[in-house]
């Protein structure tokens, strides 16, 4: 089986994420960390809590990481994702925080890679602080990681949370930078616009969503807010265009599980802009090699959307 470690900021697409993981056949998932991101860290942990207890799958290990980036403010995605980062709609029964382990996500990711070297898949769909402080913390993990996939940064400066960046990368731009700079096993990366382009039609959400499982009535209620949000005209601007709805967070995680889905691809160096007024957090792609970088990165560019679509269904059966 691959061994994968979810690094996640528990959010609606990390949900989703999560949900297909846990379906696959070929995969066990021997942890997942937690960061920053879409909501506060406290939210993530609940979230990711919440559903692994619709799953059933309370046994794998969930890790607190850490509650802000690098540098600077933090930031977070309440009006897409809801105040508590899953569609605000509220759950008494929502596990304890008790449930988590004692050790930190970083140390976690560390260990992990450690005892499974060359054997661990990383997916990264939060903003990459953790992975960025295990890397400082043990510089030969990028070595020891099979591969790494990462949901973050754009291709043609197209935002959607500064006008050039992708929320991931401008959460936490230095921690970017230093995975990006440090990668040195294949490293695929689901972009922004990628996402936008590879959208699930509206017809396929309902047809999913129309599921009679408890786990369909929990991803229902969940998404509803963003659904809603990607339907509306100030979200038609941009490039989705409303043609569907981009749960970016799964492109990473479904090309981890089986990486035939990604059907076209591009390689190239990539890098991170840390300053710039407008461009801050934006991903840079060095095609001219002036960095003269060892490594370089595979850029989605085509998915094979029917095999996608199989895996979200599966993933509420
Ligand atoms: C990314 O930002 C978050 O809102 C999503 O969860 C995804 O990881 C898209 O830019």
């Amino acid at each position: 089986k691959k061994k994968l470690i979810l690094d996640v900021d528990t959010g609606v697409d990390d949900a989703q994420g999560i949900m297909v993981a846990l379906v696959a056949p070929n995969v066990e998932i021997l942890g997942i960390t937690c960061c920053h991101g879409n909501t506060p860290l406290e939210n993530v942990l609940k979230n990711t809590l919440r559903v692994l207890k619709v799953c059933n799958r309370l046994d794998i290990p969930v890790y607190r990481g850490c509650s802000g980036p690098l540098l600077g403010r933090k930031r977070h995605a309440g009006d897409y994702h809801g105040k508590d980062g899953l569609g605000d709609v509220p759950d008494p029964d929502a596990p304890g925080l008790e449930l988590l382990q004692k050790k930190n996500a970083v140390q976690a990711m560390i260990k992990i890679v450690n005892e499974n070297p060359g054997e661990v898949t990383l997916v990264a769909t939060a903003p990459l602080t953790n992975l960025a402080v295990a890397i400082q913390l043990d510089p030969s993990l990028p070595k020891k990681l099979k591969a790494l996939y990462i949901m973050g940064g754009n291709i043609e400066s197209r935002g959607n949370t500064t006008e050039c960046g992708e929320f991931n990368f401008v959460a936490d731009p230095e921690a970017a930078y230093i995975v990006l700079d440090r990668y040195t096993c294949p490293t695929y990366i689901a972009t922004w616009e990628f996402s936008c382009r590879n959208s699930l039609p509206w017809s396929f959400c309902d047809q999913w969503l129309a599921q009679k499982t408890k786990k369909a009535v929990f991803m229902k209620e969940i998404s509803s807010l963003s659904m809603k949000k990607a339907q509306s005209a100030d979200y038609q601007k941009e490039i989705t265009a409303g043609k569907g709805f981009n749960s970016c967070d799964t492109y990473a995680v479904a090309a981890a599980i089986d990486d035939t889905v990604i059907t076209e691809s591009e390689k190239v160096a990539v890098t991170v802009e840390l300053e710039g007024t407008y461009t801050r957090g934006m991903m840079v792609l060095d095609y001219m090699e002036l960095q003269k970088k060892k490594h370089k990165a595979f850029i989605m560019k085509k998915f094979d959307l029917e095999k996608f679509k199989q895996m979200f269904m599966n993933s509420l059966k």
